[in-house]
């Protein structure tokens, strides 16, 4: 069974707790946020004052996607905002190991990111310090981007990785997900997908959540 992460970077702000009751209420898992410094991406979103809000009014996990440099000096933030997992990113970290066990010191799932043009052979000597690894499928700072195909040559390259040493770490995929794509991308080994403008983008949530589901599971 796979989980959904509705990226809340392509939901409506003027009603984002509407907007995260529909995601539950379709069944979602994950709530995923996506937190850029307009430094590591050429973005800027939002800090945890923002999701502490959120956290109230929902029972999600709460999956924190830091797209920003020197992660460690907000982690106690993000934690304290109630963040269930952490993924900071493999290309902003320079102590990448300190800053895992830093994550999981502070009680939190840690999650590591890679973007399109890292190779999962740079996490081999963290992978089995980690929850979760990210691979992104877009280059981060932007949602509605198109799937970059050779993410599927990435996650059966990581997949292997784990199953090979028996790792239990789950494999997350962002960026440019439709139903198009789905299968391929859970086919690879993937078991959490990350969607943004394919459950935000629709006028109804509840369909696109399980068009996805559907299209995800179909043989
Ligand atoms: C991109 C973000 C993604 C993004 C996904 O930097 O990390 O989470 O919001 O949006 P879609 O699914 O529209 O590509
Ligand atoms: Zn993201």
């Amino acid at each position: 069974m796979i989980k959904l992460a509705p990226s809340i970077l392509s939901a409506d702000f003027s009603q984002l707790a509407e907007s995260v009751k529909a995601v539950e209420n379709a069944g979602c898992e994950y709530l995923h946020i996506d937190v850029m410094d307009g430094h590591f991406v050429p973005n800027i979103t939002f800090g945890a004052v923002v999701f502490e809000k959120l956290r109230k009014k929902s029972n999600m996990t709460f999956d924190c996607h830091l797209m920003i440099e020197q992660p460690d000096l907000y982690l106690e933030d993000f934690v304290k905002a109630g963040a269930d997992i952490i993924t900071v990113h493999q290309e902003a970290c320079v102590h990448l190991n300190r800053t895992i066990h830093h994550i999981k010191e502070l009680g939190c799932k840690a999650g590591v990111a890679i973007n399109p043009a890292t190779s999962p052979q740079a996490l081999e000597y963290v992978l089995q310090d980690v929850d979760m690894v990210l691979i992104m499928s877009v280059n981060p700072g932007f949602g509605g981007q198109k799937f970059i195909p050779q993410s599927l040559d990435k996650i059966k390259k990581l997949k292997q990785m784990i199953d090979a040493k028996n790792y239990n770490v789950d494999i997350q995929v962002d960026g440019g997900v439709s139903v198009d794509n789905i299968h391929d991308i859970v086919t690879a080994g993937a078991n959490i997908v990350v969607a943004g403008s394919a459950i935000f983008g629709k006028d109804n949530i509840q369909k696109a959540v399980s068009n996805l589901r559907d299209s995800a599971e179909q043989s």
